[in-house]
């Protein structure tokens, strides 16, 4: 459905689209914040990761809801945030890892870490498919991979669980919270799979219903 009234005019849009970057941006504002007023508790390397590490997946499963805001509200500005938004989860991504490597880990290791710790293992599954992701965001390939692309961007659904098994797995308390995330993401995924079969949910695989339908 096309945009209507006030929601269509470019100044309604734009403004939609910068209180979005501020949003997306307050955990970093936050963050900045506390390490200049040195208000991170007795692990500062620890706190600095895990803010880092819950704001990329926040904004993960946030890029995952652009697609039912915009089939339940029929506005079609969601999704001029969408890449936008997936951008941020990949940035705070970059950060969450480089915060690990340098503060916590202090660059040794490394082979070591990455393949004996499993909840290691699955953010860098998480991690390393959002790459391709990132890589491929511009207009230009988009329009190069043209059917590949939605394909290849159905990755965020690895991504996104990845990065919850991961969460979970490190957790030592509050397991609420990761089931509150957990029936998030899994309705996010059922949703997708109700509208386009669910096949959707396996990257790469051709699906006939989500060529006609554009969503990922
Ligand atoms: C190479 C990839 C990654 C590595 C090495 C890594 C490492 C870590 C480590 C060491 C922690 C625990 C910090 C602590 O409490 O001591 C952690 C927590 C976390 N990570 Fe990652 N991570 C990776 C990728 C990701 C990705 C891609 C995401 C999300 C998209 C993510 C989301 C989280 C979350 C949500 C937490 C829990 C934060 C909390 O306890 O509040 N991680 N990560």
């Amino acid at each position: 459905m096309e945009l209507s009234g006030w929601r269509q005019s470019r100044a309604f849009l734009l403004c939609f689209r910068v209180g979005v970057a501020l949003l997306a941006s307050v955990p970093l504002f936050v963050l900045i914040g506390r390490i200049a007023s040195g208000n991170l508790g007795p692990d500062p390397g620890q706190e600095v990761t895990q803010a880092l590490g819950i704001a990329a997946f926040q904004l993960l499963i946030a890029t995952l809801c652009i697609t039912p805001m915009q089939r339940w509200t029929r506005w079609a500005g969601w999704i001029r945030v969408r890449r936008m938004l997936g951008l941020f989860a990949f940035f705070y991504a970059c950060l969450h890892v480089l915060s690990f490597l340098q503060f916590i880990l202090g660059w040794q290791d490394l082979w070591a870490t990455f393949t004996k710790r499993p909840y290691i293992v699955a953010g860098s599954v998480a991690f390393l498919v959002l790459v391709p992701l990132a890589l491929t965001s511009t207009k230009g390939m988009m329009r190069r991979l043209a059917s590949d692309w939605k394909r290849l961007h159905r990755l965020i659904y690895v991504s996104v669980v990845a990065a919850w098994i991961h969460f979970i797995w490190q957790a030592r308390s509050d397991v609420g919270e990761m089931v509150v995330y957990g029936v998030l993401i899994g309705g996010l995924l059922w949703l997708r799979a109700r509208w386009n079969g669910w096949g959707v949910l396996v990257p790469f695989v051709r699906n006939p219903r989500v060529v006609k339908r554009r969503s990922i």
